[in-house]
């Protein structure tokens, strides 16, 4: 079976082939550049430019794969959570395809491609606990098959990459930050400036990052003196204790095997080395995608999408785009 898989729920255009399983092309347009001089993403402008590279980016998987749309056995695409202007760009291609083809259609949500996309490379066992950490989302699960995800905890305010991008822009440093702040940190010392570590007591394996944001906020009005790297290298060491802690925590609670680390974040080099050092020393197998399939890709939506198709699940073409979708058992 061959699987196109398409991505377009931020600032990302993105589409990818499957072929029995195997990806077999994974094609990724960014628009940092577009973005970049605002600060953020511009909701707007990340549709007018999904709707400009949406058809090359598919057009690429193919050739990439050797692959035509002749050959294609069914279509999966993100159908939330998301803008909802980026959503419905790649959520309409899908079902024209779909629909000129008569292929059958599935729509995926886009954290259940991050939670899965540990599984294009290696095979893990269900259930395992997944940490989730992106741009827009830091979340723990359980997972315990495909489409059925226990939320464990979450973030009370930011996501961590929020307090990425966000601490990226006080300092000056551009958008997205969180790739800058890693690798300024590695000429930094960690140990500079002790920035506060929220941690909720009650609130089970819940997350919260506004406070690490304020408190370098107030650092840098306070006139700080300290080398820009060794700001950064404390200020990314204090958002990783604050997402090693509590997952340490649950997988010890539920006795887990596995910790897979997964969404934008787990790209950091940080995150990688502490994570995996904690949970070794604590018994656990500690997993993370290969860096490509860290942040927005479609191929960890083929994956999703071919599973779901594979169980006999369709959409039918009314299928709409949600901004807010959560992620349970059988959504
Ligand atoms: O998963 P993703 O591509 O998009 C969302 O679904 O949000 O994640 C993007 C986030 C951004 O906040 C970006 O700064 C962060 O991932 N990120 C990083 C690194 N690479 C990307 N954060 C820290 N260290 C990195 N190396
Ligand atoms: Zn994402």
């Amino acid at each position: 079976m061959i699987v196109l898989g398409i991505e377009s729920s931020c600032d990302d255009s993105a589409a990818a082939v499957l072929q029995d399983g195997v990806l077999a092309a994974s094609v990724v347009s960014s628009q940092h550049a577009v973005h970049g001089p605002y600060g953020g993403v511009v909701p707007e402008l990340a549709s007018r430019e999904h709707v400009r590279h949406v058809l090359a980016v598919i057009d690429g998987a193919l050739a990439q794969a050797g692959v035509g749309l002749d050959d294609v056995d069914g279509i999966a695409v993100t159908r939330g959570p998301g803008l909802v202007g980026s959503l419905l760009v790649g959520l309409q291609v899908a079902k024209g395809i779909a629909f000129q083809r008569g292929l059958p259609f599935v729509g995926v949500n886009h954290l259940e491609g991050h939670l899965l996309a540990i599984l294009l490379d290696r095979q893990v066992a269900f259930p395992y606990l997944g940490l989730l950490v992106s741009g827009g989302h830091t979340s723990l699960y359980l997972v315990e098959d495909v489409g059925r995800y226990r939320q464990l905890g979450r973030t009370r305010d930011d996501a961590a990459g929020e307090a990425f991008d966000k601490g990226a822009k006080m300092l000056g440093l551009g958008f997205p930050g969180g790739r800058v702040i890693d690798q300024r940190a590695q000429n930094g010392d960690r140990t500079a400036i002790r920035f506060p570590r929220a941690s909720i007591k009650r609130g089970g394996y819940d997350f919260s990052f506004s406070g690490v944001k304020t408190s370098l906020r107030q650092h840098l009005l306070d006139g700080a003196t300290h080398a820009l790297d060794d700001v950064c290298a404390s200020y990314q060491e204090a958002i990783i204790d604050m997402l090693v802690q509590p997952t340490l925590r649950a997988a010890e609670d539920l006795a887990a095997t596995t910790i897979v680390v997964s969404g934008g974040v787990s790209a950091n080099s940080r995150l990688r080395t502490a994570m995996t050092a904690a949970g070794t020393a604590a018994g656990f197998d500690v997993a993370f995608p290969r860096f490509a399939y860290c942040t927005d890709n479609a191929a960890m939506i083929g994956y999703a999408g071919r599973a779901r198709l594979l169980r006999g699940e369709r959409h039918d073409l009314t299928l709409n785009a949600a901004a807010t979708l959560p992620i349970g058992v059988d959504v």
